[in-house]
């Protein structure tokens, strides 16, 4: 019979890699928690609205990715992200009456249909942050800090974080007209996508990656509008005060004007955090504020800012961790003292096993040494005198020793 394989674009995550997945989880709860963020597990599931209205309907997520199904007449989507969730609940659960900042951590699964390629998966893992209530920029600095501090945290340091602000309603308006009135004489040479971005949304036409593109948005005319001022007083103030923080808490980050980030709903600061030895697929972190998605939701006005990263990106940065050996495996003839002493052995804190096959003696110790640190010998003499053996298997030294001492020995 044929066999059933994996999806495109998904993978198993095995026993054996998920030492760096355990890893890169307790970090995120040890650091997060750190800052006063707890944790919130929203459905994987959530109504195809929330998305199309929290994501934008003019997004590639939202107009080519999604996992869309109907049931009872209900249409459904499997989670692309998970801001838009967070969000749903936070309104729903009238979090808004917490004090603020409410910080909120997650981790798990999101699916995009997209094209698999390294780095780049239909099923893949997230772990992020939202601060929901505060306006200032402090909370954008404590925020690209707790993504810094925990990459930090997995030993990964040669990041580059780029930033750039994105404005308010008002003042990209102008920066929309501008940049479509310059660009309109090369309208007919830009790629498909391009083409239909210029009246849907046409900040997303400074991230197409085409080089018939950039080389337009090249020309001087071009770039001089990209590169020109347009945020308004408020919101340069803000960025600036943004950047003075980071610069008092030592995080280097580059200016990088055509960081537009593929959601809709960001104003003001966006920023991504990027790894060069990643290929085409750089992006570890992605993140920005978004003062007005809590009301388009259906909540009280609540300004937000957050980020996600991308788990398997962070784990192929990571590069691979040993898998942990047991610390003991009882080796006995006698198969009922064993599993009573396995067992004491697991109530006390310390991970055991024993053979559950009646293997030979000498077969039970060669299996200890591939699995375990310790062996724990009980012959005959041991189960009479109330002793065990303990046996170093990286160094080979043993010793008999009271059965009740063996729980600290191990411990
Ligand atoms: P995003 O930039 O779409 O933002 O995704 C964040 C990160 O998830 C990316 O930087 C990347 O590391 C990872 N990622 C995205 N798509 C894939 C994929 N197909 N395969 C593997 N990894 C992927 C968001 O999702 C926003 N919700 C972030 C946010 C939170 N903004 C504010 N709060």
């Amino acid at each position: 019979m044929a066999i059933i394989k994996v999806q495109k674009g998904t993978k198993d995550i095995l026993p054996a890699e998920m030492p760096l997945w355990h890893f890169m989880e307790t970090k995120a709860q040890e650091i997060f928690t750190k800052y006063g963020a707890k944790e919130i597990r929203t459905p994987i599931f959530e109504a195809t609205e929330l998305f199309a209205r929290g994501v934008g309907d003019t997004t590639d997520i939202v107009n080519k990715e999604m996992y869309t199904f109907e049931k009872s007449d209900r249409s459904l989507t499997l989670r692309p992200e998970n801001t838009a969730g967070v969000v749903r609940a936070f309104i729903e659960n009238g979090m808004h009456r917490l004090s603020a900042p409410v910080k909120l951590w997650y981790k798990g699964p999101m699916f995009r249909y997209e094209r698999p390629q390294a780095g780049r998966q239909r099923q893949f893992h997230q772990v992020g942050i939202e601060v929901f209530g505060i306006k200032q920029p402090t909370a954008d600095a404590e925020v690209i800090l707790m993504a810094v501090n925990y990459l930090k945290a997995l030993g990964l340091n040669d990041l580059t974080v780029e930033l750039n602000s994105l404005g308010c309603p008002n003042c990209r308006e102008e920066f929309k007209t501008r940049l479509k009135a310059v660009i309109k004489p090369y309208l007919a040479n830009l790629c498909e996508d391009c083409q239909s971005r210029y009246d849907k949304n046409p900040l997303r036409l400074l991230d197409c990656k085409s080089t018939e593109c950039q080389e337009i948005f090249a020309k001087p005319e071009i770039q001089e509008v990209i590169h020109g001022d347009f945020i308004c007083e408020e919101c340069a103030d803000h960025f600036e005060k943004l950047k003075n923080y980071l610069d008092a808490l030592g995080i280097k980050y580059e200016r990088n004007r055509l960081l537009v980030r593929g959601l809709d709903y960001y104003n003001r600061t966006v920023f991504e955090i990027k790894s060069n030895s990643l290929g085409s697929q750089n992006a570890v972190c992605g993140g920005g504020r978004y003062d007005s998605l809590v009301k388009n939701l259906g909540g009280e006005d609540t300004p937000a800012i957050g980020f996600a990263m991308g788990m398997e990106r962070l784990a192929s940065l990571i590069g691979e961790k040993t898998e942990e050996k047991l610390k003991a495996y009882v080796v006995s003839n006698n198969t009922l003292e064993a599993v009573k002493l396995t067992e004491e052995l697991r109530n006390n804190g310390i991970t055991a096993e024993f053979d559950l096959t009646n293997k030979k003696f000498v077969k039970q110790l060669e299996k200890a040494s591939k699995v375990a640190d310790y062996a724990v010998i009980l012959g005959e003499d041991e189960i009479s005198g109330n002793q065990v053996t303990v046996k170093n298997l990286n160094t080979s030294e043993q010793k008999t020793i009271k059965k009740e001492e063996i729980f600290n020995l191990l411990r």
